[in-house]
C-alpha cells in the first residue's frame, strides 16, 4: 500500500480539505446515524468527524482493506468504515460494548426482526408471572420492585427468542431502557443513586419504554441497511466485507490472527477509574444480560464489583513499586512525557503514577496493536488531553513519541472542539477537555 508520491500528496490534499472546510467539530452531527443512539455509551465518538477522515482516506487503501479498532467502544469508528466498504475488526474488554457493536453489525434482516418483535410483544402479553429472576447485591438499590418484575418479564421473553443476532438487538436496547429507568443518576457515567424524593415521583414503565426504543431502532436499522445497500455493501441482509467482532484485553493480546490495513480508534484518555468509568456505566446492564449472549472468551469475573471492568482496563491496576523501579526507563523512552512529570514539584509527582501506569499500559498495547497492522497501515488515533490535578496530560505529543519510537511518522494532523461532552459537575478539582487531536501516521519508506 505504499503511495507513491503523487498519491500521498493527493491524500494530504483531501485531509487538509477535511480540516479546512469538514465538520470535524461534528455540529451538523445526526444521532439516528448510524445507528449510534443505539445505546449511550460513554465518550462515543461522532460519526460524522470518523466518515470525513475515513472518507479521505478510503481512496487511499487497497480494494479489500480491513481496519481494526482495538478499543472499539460502542464502534462509532467502524460503523463509519462499513459505510465506505472497508471490512471491520474491533474488540473491547468491555463485554457490553462487545454486544453493543454485535447488534449493530449482525444483520439488516428488518422483515424478519420486525416479525420476531410481534412475537417478543404477544409473549410479554402472556407472561403474568411477577417472578424476579435476577438478583445481584444492591439489586433493591438500583431498581424498584416493579421494575425488576418487568426486566424480568422482558428478560424471559428476550430468551425464548431463537435467532441471537435478534437477541443481541434486544439486550443491547433494554440496556438503554436500565440506563434510563433504574434508579442510577444519569448525569454522570458513576454509579449515584437518585434522591429518594425523585426516585419515589417516578413513573416509570418498563415496557412501554421499551417499545418506544425498539420502534425507533427499527427505523435507524432501516436506514442503515438503506446507505449500505444504496452503495452495494450488503450480501442478503448482512454486510458484504469482512466483519468480526471479538471481547479483547489489547494490554494482552489482538484476538485475530489478519493483518489490517488502517488503524481507527479512540483510546481512552487515562485510566477508567479518573476519566469515564465505562464499566462502572455497564454494571447494572450487564447483571441482566444472559451471559450465553456474552463472548465466551471473556477471561475474567466482569460483575465481581461495579470496578471490576474498570480495573481490568488500561491503567486500572497501580503497582507503586513497579512504576518506582521502571520510571527512568519509561521517562527515557517518552520525552514529552519525561518533560511533563519533570514539570511537576517533586512533593507532588506520586500524585501523577496512576498517569504513568496508564501510559505504560498504553506503551504495551501498542506493541500488540502494531504487530497486528501491515507495514504500510495508516493509523487514525483521536485522543484528547486529560487534565490531572489541573495540570494538562500531553497524550497528542505522548503518543506521537510513542508511534516515533515505532518508526511510524505523524503524516497528518487536525484538532476537533469536544462539543457538549458529558462530564461530571462534581469533579470540580480537574478541569475539562475541550479539543480533541485526530492524529494519522504511516511508517514512510
Ligand atoms: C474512548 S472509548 C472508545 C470509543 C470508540 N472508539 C468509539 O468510536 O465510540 C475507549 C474504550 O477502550 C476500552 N478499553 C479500555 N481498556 C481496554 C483494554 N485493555 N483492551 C480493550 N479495550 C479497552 C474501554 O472499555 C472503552 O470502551
Amino acid at each position: 500500500m505504499q503511495l507513491a508520491n503523487n498519491q500521498h500528496n493527493e491524500l494530504l490534499i483531501r485531509l487538509q480539505n477535511v480540516r479546512k472546510f469538514g465538520d470535524l467539530n461534528g455540529t451538523t452531527a445526526k444521532k439516528a446515524e448510524n445507528l449510534h443512539r443505539l445505546f449511550l455509551y460513554p465518550a462515543m465518538m461522532v460519526p460524522i468527524t470518523q466518515s470525513l477522515i475515513i472518507e479521505a482516506l478510503s481512496e487511499a487503501l487497497p480494494k479489500n482493506a480491513i481496519a481494526m479498532d482495538p478499543y472499539m467502544g460502542s464502534g462509532t469508528s467502524l460503523m463509519s468504515c462499513m459505510e465506505y466498504g472497508i471490512g471491520i475488526y474491533g474488540q473491547d474488554i468491555n463485554p457490553l460494548a462487545v454486544l453493543i457493536v454485535n447488534a449493530k453489525i449482525s444483520s439488516y434482516n428488518t422483515l424478519q426482526i420486525k416479525q420476531s418483535y410481534a412475537s417478543l410483544i404477544d409473549r410479554i402479553k402472556q407472561d403474568k408471572s411477577s417472578t424476579i429472576d435476577v438478583q445481584f447485591p444492591g439489586v433493591d438499590k438500583w431498581f424498584s420492585r416493579q421494575v425488576q418484575q418487568d426486566l424480568s418479564r422482558l428478560r424471559r421473553c428476550i430468551i425464548a427468542e431463537k435467532k441471537q443476532s435478534i437477541r443481541y438487538l434486544y439486550w443491547v436496547v433494554m440496556s438503554e431502557i436500565i440506563r434510563l429507568d433504574s434508579n442510577d443518576r444519569t448525569s454522570t457515567y458513576k454509579l449515584h443513586q437518585r434522591p429518594i424524593e425523585d426516585i419515589v415521583k417516578r413513573e416509570i414503565n418498563v415496557i412501554r419504554d421499551f417499545c418506544v426504543l425498539f420502534e425507533r431502532c427499527l427505523n435507524d436499522i432501516e436506514d442503515f441497511k438503506q446507505k449500505l445497500s444504496l452503495k452495494k455493501l450488503l450480501n442478503g441482509y448482512t454486510y458484504s466485507k469482512y466483519h468480526q467482532i471479538h471481547w479483547g484485553n489489547s494490554l494482552k493480546k489482538i484476538n485475530n490472527d489478519l493483518k489490517f490495513d488502517l488503524l481507527v480508534s479512540s483510546p481512552p484518555y487515562g485510566d477508567n477509574h479518573t476519566t469515564v468509568t465505562y464499566g462502572q456505566h455497564s454494571y447494572l446492564q450487564l447483571q441482566w444480560i444472559d451471559p450465553l449472549d456474552l463472548d465466551c472468551n471473556i477471561d475474567y469475573d466482569y460483575l465481581r464489583t461495579t470496578q471490576e471492568i474498570d480495573r481490568q482496563s488500561l491503567g486500572g491496576k497501580l503497582d507503586s513499586k513497579w512504576i518506582n523501579n521502571n520510571l527512568p526507563d519509561i521517562l527515557s523512552r517518552i520525552p514529552s512525557l519525561n518533560l511533563f512529570y519533570n514539570s511537576i514539584p517533586e512533593g507532588d509527582r506520586a500524585k501523577y503514577f496512576k498517569t504513568i501506569s496508564f501510559i505504560a499500559d498504553f506503551e504495551q498495547s501498542l506493541d500488540n496493536i502494531v504487530a497486528s497492522m501491515k507495514d504500510n497501515a495508516f493509523y487514525v488515533w483521536t485522543i484528547g488531553n486529560r487534565y490531572v490535578n489541573k495540570r494538562e496530560v500531553p497524550n497528542d505529543k505522548i503518543l506521537i513519541d510513542l508511534m516515533t519510537n515505532k518508526h511510524i511518522p505523524l503524516i497528518f494532523n487536525a484538532e476537533r472542539e469536544i462539543l457538549n461532552k458529558k462530564q461530571s459537575k462534581r469533579n470540580r478539582s480537574s478541569q475539562t477537555m475541550e479539543k480533541e487531536h485526530i492524529l494519522i501516521f504511516q511508517r514512510q519508506g
